[in-house]
């Protein structure tokens, strides 16, 4: 009885184990996949570790991603840099950039999706977000990828935002 008891636990343990193990195979493929790792392999050398960016030379995203998400237009233009680039001088909180941002249209729409889920979220910027905001979805990013846009082009959009 003992025994028959304790073989039925090893086995209930060997199962897990072999549960554990499967899992952690399909596990990388899909961290890889997360908004977190995708901006830390493709922004962070340039807007931070923590979207501080650097002062005149890469505009923080940190406390201000949801300003430029809460303008009409934001939305859009968020995918359009992340999409087409951005060359053209800009202000974030009353400090000029006049840099070149390269194009990420060689990210799938879901990583951009994922990426700019992670920048609006991340550093606190969550709680400086409308009540009522959605994540942006893979389906918008395909959407805005239709209609391209030259970088300058896309830094004529971000003056019609009307952001200082
Ligand atoms: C090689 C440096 C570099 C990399 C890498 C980079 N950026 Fe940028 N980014 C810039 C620069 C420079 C600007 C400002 C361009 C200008 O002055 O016109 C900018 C602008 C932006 C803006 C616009 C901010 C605003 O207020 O209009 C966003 C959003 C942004 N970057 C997000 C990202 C994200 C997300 C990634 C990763 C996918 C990324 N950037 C990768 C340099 C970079």
């Amino acid at each position: 009885m003992l025994n028959a008891a304790l073989a039925g636990k090893f086995y209930t343990q060997v199962v897990k184990a072999r549960l554990l193990a499967a899992l952690l195979l399909v596990m990388p493929p899909v961290f890889a996949q997360s908004g977190a790792v995708l901006f830390q392999q493709n922004c962070s050398f340039c807007h931070g570790e923590n979207g501080q960016g650097r002062a005149g030379a890469f505009p923080p995203l940190a406390g201000h991603a949801p300003n430029v998400i809460a303008t009409p237009e934001g939305r859009a233009y968020l995918i359009q840099v992340l999409l087409f680039g951005l060359q053209g001088e800009i202000k974030v909180r009353g400090q000029k950039y006049n840099g070149v941002m390269a194009a990420f249209g060689q990210l799938s729409n879901e990583q951009v999706a994922a990426i700019l889920n992670h920048v609006l979220t991340a550093w606190g910027n969550d709680k400086l977000l409308a009540k009522d905001h959605k994540p942006i979805t893979a389906a918008e990013v395909a959407a805005v990828r239709i209609a391209k846009l030259t970088p300058q082009e896309v830094a004529a959009r971000r003056s019609r935002l009307k952001l200082e």
